[in-house]
């Protein structure tokens, strides 16, 4: 089976990549390298270009069967979205239609997409299963639904068929070590943390009042190759013929963030420096999943649910040799 990876040079889709090659699949990426790496691309055919080209897209559709695409192709980053949403609506909504459309052109059925917890805003109760109302409270997190709601009328009008993964934070690496996360600039938690163990340069805690225990966030971490697991299942779901879905992905467990700078000094041994400061603008208090859904239709069980696991992953990544 021949399998479209659009954003398969980024942290998510470079996993997945690899994934997909070592369960046997023919796997094209195409990238446009404005967030990803091309040495993170391993074992597959690399297409560099954007979304936006149609001509190459139709090309590229024409030239090859895909039996399935993925799309991991986004812009990820809450607060730019709010200062930019321009740049979010056109790369997340308008060009992932431009895929949509191509599938649709070439008959391309089986889509699995690339959503996030941001579609829901500030929780009403926790954990999130995927009935919760969607509320998003940023361009990011509307964007994201906008395309889940797309690919509803483009089921029912083309039958194309998708299954909409909803990540909770994504984390850790491979566990082989060739692979990890690479943001620039970076804004996730754990990789932070990790290079304030390395740099002995404080990370900033935002915001000690949030109504939890510690009064730091809650989030629930996933492992990104337990992702990667879950879009597996998700496509052979597809092709099995069982039809759309959306599933909320982590597990379950929510892990504070003084909890994972604990977590995080005892698997690197380091002193981590801390500093605290004001709550970051757009931080619910609480995001945890209930992906039993995810559990019970695609037989999906974490392998990495362990925060010292996860963590451990993408230690492994940052202090790798850099040549
Ligand atoms: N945090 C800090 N200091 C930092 C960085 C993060 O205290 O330097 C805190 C954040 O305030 C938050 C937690 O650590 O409470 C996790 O923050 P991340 O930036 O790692 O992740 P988010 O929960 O903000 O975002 C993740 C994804 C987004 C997605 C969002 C969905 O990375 O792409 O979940 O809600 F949109």
């Amino acid at each position: 089976m021949h399998v479209l990876v659009v954003g398969g040079a980024g942290y998510i889709g470079s996993h997945m990549v690899k994934l997909l090659g070592q369960r046997g699949f023919q796997v094209t990426v195409l990238d446009n390298l404005c967030a990803g790496h091309r040495d993170a691309v391993q074992g597959a055919r690399f297409v560099l270009g954007d979304l936006g080209e149609r001509d190459l897209l139709n090309a590229l559709f024409q030239a090859e069967h895909f039996d399935g695409v993925m799309h991991f192709a986004s812009h990820i980053q809450v607060g730019e979205s709010v200062r930019e949403p321009a740049k979010y609506y056109l790369n997340n909504v308008f060009k992932t239609q431009y895929l949509l459309d191509a599938m649709v052109a070439h008959r391309v059925k089986c889509f699995i997409f690339s959503s996030t917890a941001a579609i829901f805003g500030e929780p009403l109760r926790v954990p999130i299963d995927e009935d919760h109302p969607k509320q998003p409270i940023n361009p990011y997190g509307r964007g994201k639904w906008m395309v889940e709601q797309m690919l509803q009328d483009y089921d029912l009008a083309y039958g194309l068929k998708a299954v909409c993964l909803r990540y909770f934070n994504a984390a850790g690496a491979d566990p082989e070590g060739k692979l990890g996360e690479r943001h620039d600039p970076e804004t996730h938690l754990i990789p932070l943390v990790l290079r304030a163990a390395t740099s002995q340069r404080p990370i900033t805690v935002f915001g000690t009042d949030y109504d939890t225990p510690d009064g730091t966030c809650i989030r629930d971490y996933i492992h990104v190759n337990d992702l990667g697991e879950a879009h597996l299942l998700a496509l052979q779901r597809l092709w099995d013929g069982v039809g759309s879905a959306a599933y909320n992905l982590g597990n379950g467990n929510g892990f504070s963030v003084r909890e994972v700078i604990d977590t995080a000094r005892k698997v690197t041994g380091c002193e981590i420096p801390v500093v605290y400061g004001e709550r970051r603008p757009g931080d619910p208090a609480r995001l945890v999943a209930d992906a039993h859904r995810a559990r019970a239709d695609l037989g999906w069980t974490p392998r990495y649910a362990d925060l010292a696991t996860i963590i451990a992953h993408a230690w492994q990544w940052e202090t790798r040799a850099k040549s």
